[in-house]
């Protein structure tokens, strides 16, 4: 049977002028046990919608592997590597994280403590919140008041050593019901989006890319960002802006010779746009955190020069600066009309393109409200694909 493509529900707050091709539920397949054929127009659908939703979902951790696996078959191991132990416990990222033990590439992520749950006796989880990682928080008053922040803005990626993964599977077991929360930027922009609590938001890569202006779109096509080696560590001690758009730049890093031993074959160069290997098109693909400089390349032979930023290309060491640049050409895509705050309900499994989409956790919980998610995503067994000699010479 053909399955059934069936655009998301968008908020009140979206502009639906910008999500035609973004978000599908997908119906009349059983995500645990898919059909060639349904896995074959699953795959297709996921690369041209960047987001897939299939409700009521029955999947164990065994089978969400499986179909994680069936986007890049020679993958193997969690995004991040299975083994979290060790050096990288100083990493931000080691207490969000709970390995279920038959199948390590499955992660349990969520709030408050869940007990005899697949194969874990009981694993303290602890939504991730702001409140930790950024600068400033909001006010004990107004976080009472259901007002709460990005955490942080990211794709899914060890972004040293490992290859970003092709997609992200997040299942929700259980899922706590709440009143709306209300997301504010805190920039000066006076922009805030109503959140349904625990959203997990996202936006398009692609249109990151779609509305930059022209000089802006030129310089990304041209660009490559080098992240720090243990981006997770390096970025430990540091805070985040108030958007969860990146880190303030205060000096606050780990030295190089602080991190764990790395290897400088091992940090990642990576193209700052990500070509989409169904439709073609150019995502807006960086992890700002985690970004050490900006690597740009002179305009091609024949391209205009005129308002061309950079036109020679540049090498940016310069941390501040190489944030600045990268914020101004990210932070467009985040206004509240272009985010896509999921609305969780029990047993919604989503499948997202993570080499297409940016996401963050929203919101906070009490410590005692339970959440448990399972969250699957493969370090891909092929680096990302940038931007064609054609794509280049269309755009810078
Ligand atoms: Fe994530």
């Amino acid at each position: 049977m053909a399955i059934e493509l069936v655009p998301l529900p968008l908020p009140a707050s979206a502009d639906p002028s910008k999500f035609g091709d973004f978000g599908r539920e997908v119906r009349g397949v059983d995500p645990g046990n898919p059909t060639p054929e349904q896995l074959k127009e699953i795959e297709e659908a996921l690369y041209k919608y960047d987001t897939l939703l299939f409700r009521d979902a029955d999947v164990t951790p065994e089978q969400q592997y499986r179909l994680t696996k069936h986007f890049d078959p020679a993958s193997e191991n969690y995004g991040h590597g299975n083994n979290k132990t060790g050096e990288t416990k100083k990493s931000i990222l080691h207490p969000d994280l709970k390995t279920i033990p038959s199948v390590p590439q499955v992660q349990l992520i969520g709030n408050g403590t869940v007990y005899d749950h697949w194969g874990l006796a009981e694993a303290k989880l602890k939504h991730p919140s702001h409140t930790t990682f950024h600068k400033t928080k909001v006010s004990d008053e107004d976080a009472d008041k259901g007002v709460t922040r990005y955490y942080r803005w990211h794709i899914d990626a060890a972004l040293y050593d490992l290859n970003p993964p092709k997609v992200t599977t997040l299942y929700g077991v259980t899922v706590p019901e709440g009143p709306t929360q209300v997301c504010r930027y805190d920039d000066g922009t006076g922009d805030e989006l109503p959140v349904p609590l625990g959203t997990t938001a996202f936006v398009s890569g692609r249109t990151m890319f779609d509305i930059l202006p022209k000089e802006y779109k030129s310089l990304a096509v041209r660009s490559k960002v080098k992240y720090a080696p243990h981006p997770y560590v390096w970025m430990a001690p540091a805070n985040a802006m108030s958007t969860g758009l990146g880190i303030e730049s205060e000096g606050l890093e780990l030295a190089l010779e602080e991190l764990p031993a790395w290897e400088e074959e091992k940090i990642k160069v990576l193209p700052i746009l990500w070509k989409n290997p169904v439709t073609g098109a150019l995502h807006f693909q960086v992890h700002p955190c985690g970004v050490q400089e900006l690597i740009v390349d002179p305009l091609p032979a024949g391209a205009s020069r005129d308002g061309a930023l950079y036109p020679d290309g540049v090498h940016v060491k310069d941390l501040k600066e190489v944030r600045e640049i990268l914020y101004k050409m990210q932070r467009p895509a985040i206004a509240p009309a272009l985010v896509y705050p999921h609305d969780w309900r029990p047993n919604d499994l989503v499948i997202f393109h993570n080499r297409g989409v940016l996401h963050t956790v929203v919101g906070a919980f009490k410590p005692d409200t339970v959440r448990a998610f399972h969250q699957c995503n493969l370090a891909a067994s092929v680096p990302v694909v940038g931007p064609s000699d054609e794509d280049v010479k269309q755009w810078a």
